[in-house]
């Protein structure tokens, strides 16, 4: 069989995961980050919420080594009907047919899992990619665009002029700091906030709601502290009722202790129009600056259509890094 299903214990076969992707990122991609065999390995065995991705390796009959890697993720809790795909060839064998074979056994994968819908993403600059992906039948669905924000260019100065407008249009709330382990009862005020994710644009992506309850937020505290991420969440609760409004979560990592991945920011809907995006996401760079002071950058993803929270994050001082395209088959 040439594709080898990686286990995340073993330390070789995630190696050649990463070595695959890093040789690809210098060529496809090199403003991202390198990548790290440690936290790809936990990520394969943790995921977001404990729905751990399945890593394959891809080693033709003739090769001595793999030459290319297939990612599938499998959504458990909705979104049944879809498979995330995603497939690397090392730059020194493509245009061999190598990609096209990955791309048959995504499709015997995720017929096999029972999925009808496959999506894939591409850098929408990538002529050849695309190529490659339409020569499947995949339609370009939606897009979203990777900022950066570099903490020593914000302007302080600009900053404390939004602090004072956003806290004065959210006089009604008030910011809590939390870091795990969050007990149950705080974590069930969280469900609704965290819902609220689903109000983002996803363009014409083929996508139901994500279902949200404890148990999940749960394997969600499980997984972080299982992947060695350091979580930062500062919520917004209402003076008066106590209800959670607003979040945002930050995660860093002790392997790359520069760069910091902006989570989820989310208003529930009827707590919107106090600027509570601006305040949450200007207490989180004061926390992080006091407690993570060796950041650099913080990283985000945004849907290119999410025109409130890119302006939000472009208010803050985060610039446009670059933009993925999101391709969508029906595989029926
Ligand atoms: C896209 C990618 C997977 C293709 O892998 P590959 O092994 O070169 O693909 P194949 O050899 O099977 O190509 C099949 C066909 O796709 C098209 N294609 C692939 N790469 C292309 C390129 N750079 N330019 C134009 N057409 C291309 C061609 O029609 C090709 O057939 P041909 O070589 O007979 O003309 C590879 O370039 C890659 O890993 N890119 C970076 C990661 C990425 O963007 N992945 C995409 C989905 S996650």
């Amino acid at each position: 069989m040439p594709f080898v299903r990686v286990k995340p214990d073993d330390m070789s076969q995630v190696t050649a995961v990463a070595s695959i992707e890093e040789a690809a990122r210098q060529v496809d991609d090199p403003d991202a980050f390198p990548p790290i065999a440690e936290m790809m390995a936990a990520q394969m065995r943790y995921g977001w919420d404990l729905d751990a991705p399945e890593h394959y390796l891809y080693i033709p009959e003739d090769a001595l080594e793999p030459v290319g890697s297939l990612v599938l993720d499998l959504p458990t809790r909705d979104n049944l009907h879809l498979v995330w795909v995603g497939i690397v060839v090392h730059p020194d064998h493509r245009r061999h047919g190598h990609g096209s074979v990955i791309m048959k056994e995504a499709f015997r994968l995720a017929r096999e899992a029972g999925r009808n819908t496959i999506w894939i993403g591409t850098a929408e600059d990538d002529q050849g990619a695309r190529r490659f992906v339409e020569r499947f039948g995949f339609d370009y669905a939606s897009h979203d665009a990777r900022r950066r924000q570099v903490l020593t260019e914000v302007d302080q100065i600009e900053i404390q002029r939004l602090w004072a407008m956003a806290e004065a249009a959210a006089s009604d709330y008030c910011l809590e700091r939390l870091q795990p382990p969050i007990p149950d009862q705080v974590l069930s005020e969280l469900v609704e906030v965290t819902a609220a994710i689903n109000d983002a644009p996803m363009g014409d992506l083929t996508f139901e709601d994500e279902k949200f309850d404890l148990q999940r937020l749960r394997d969600r505290e499980t997984a972080a502290r299982g992947r060695g991420d350091r979580v930062y969440r500062v919520i917004a609760r209402h003076r008066y009722t106590d209800e959670v409004g607003g979040h945002t979560v930050v995660l860093t990592h002790p392997l790359q202790p520069h760069v910091g991945g902006q989570g989820d920011t989310a208003v529930s809907r009827h707590h919107r129009g106090h600027r509570l995006g601006l305040l949450l996401k200007i207490d989180m760079m004061r926390w992080l600056a006091e407690v993570e002071p060796q950041l650099e950058i913080i990283e985000t993803w945004n849907n290119v259509d999410n025109s409130f929270m890119i302006n939000v994050n472009e208010a803050l001082g985060y610039r446009l890094s670059r933009i993925f395209n999101m391709y969508e088959l029906r595989l029926d």
